[in-house]
């Protein structure tokens, strides 16, 4: 099949797609068969490409930030219904924040009973990145920094200093972006909107929002709080606004107490073009695996 090659190097299946004079990495697979899967769904979008025309969204700028994911602790309900809306709307660009738990190297104490294992948990994040990268063939995806992917780095710091400086361990490396063109950064900054992690929790949802426009001065979207709010500020110098992103992971882990403040949803920020800085932007929830959105 056209864009399927077996890579002998690797002894995988890979897939790509040429769109509008661009390849794209559709990503590396076992068998021939999903590989001519990843290619066929490609195609498909490719094809489909005017799917939006009806809605708000259609001819603008789309970014959407999926955030919280904490694989092998995700919510596959939410996630299913995150993608799937994230397919029909084929984003400019996907950000996408804390895919991994990481759980195995945290510094919290470890629960036992929590059987996972780290090449589990990689290998079933690498599958979700393949998904992204087929149903959006087109799009710029971006994975950014976050306190989960961070404790990698906090692990061979305080126990394996020597293994440090090893390539393979670099984010990039471990995770395979390249394979998906997935791009690592600390955050993206496009045009007046921030989108990042972040790191500030305050108790109920909106509140993170304020302080993290205070703290940045503009506007911008952020997860780590797995809370859904969006905050508007006008003051002399513009107007702003901040979102709190939701999350895609399991709402109850046994490490919360009671019931936890946490709502399943992402955000999409939508400029006018590609250089505009006039925007309109939103969380959208998900609600027993729906995406709720006008
Ligand atoms: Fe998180
Ligand atoms: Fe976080």
């Amino acid at each position: 099949m056209k864009g399927v090659r077996y890579d002998k190097d690797s002894g995988k299946y890979q897939a790509q797609i040429t769109v509008q004079g661009k390849k794209y990495a559709l990503g590396r697979f076992d068998t021939l068969l999903e590989a001519q899967y990843a290619r066929l769904s490609a195609e498909e979008e490719k094809e489909k490409g005017t799917f939006i025309k009806n809605s708000i969204f259609a001819g603008r700028y789309n970014i959407v930030s999926l955030g919280d994911w904490h694989v092998p602790y995700e919510n596959r309900e939410a996630i299913k219904a995150a993608l799937k809306f994230v397919e029909k709307l084929q984003p400019n660009i996907i950000v996408l924040h804390e895919v991994h738990d990481f759980y195995k190297l945290s510094r919290f104490d470890k629960d036992p009973d929590r059987r996972d294992n780290l090449q589990t948990e990689l290998d079933i994040a690498t599958g979700y990145f393949n998904q992204v990268r087929a149903e959006n063939p087109d799009a710029r995806i971006i994975l950014t920094k976050s306190n989960h992917l961070d404790r990698l780095r906090r692990y061979l710091w305080a126990n394996a200093q020597g293994l440090s400086s090893l390539r393979s361990l670099e984010i990039e490396n471990l995770l395979n972006l390249r394979a998906n063109n997935i791009e690592y950064m600390e955050s993206l900054l496009y045009n007046n909107v921030l989108f990042k992690h972040g790191n500030l929790v305050s108790k109920e949802a909106g509140m993170t929002a304020r302080r993290e426009l205070q703290a940045e001065g503009l506007s911008g979207v952020s997860g780590h709080t797995h809370r859904l709010a969006q905050i508007y500020r006008r003051d002399r110098s513009g107007n702003y606004m901040w979102i709190e992103g939701g999350c895609l992971c399991q709402l109850q882990p046994e490490y919360i107490e009671g019931v936890s403040n946490w709502q399943h949803g992402f955000s999409i920020v939508s400029f006018d073009n590609e250089d505009s800085n006039k925007y309109f932007a939103m969380p959208v929830p998900i609600i027993d695996g729906e995406v709720f959105i006008c």
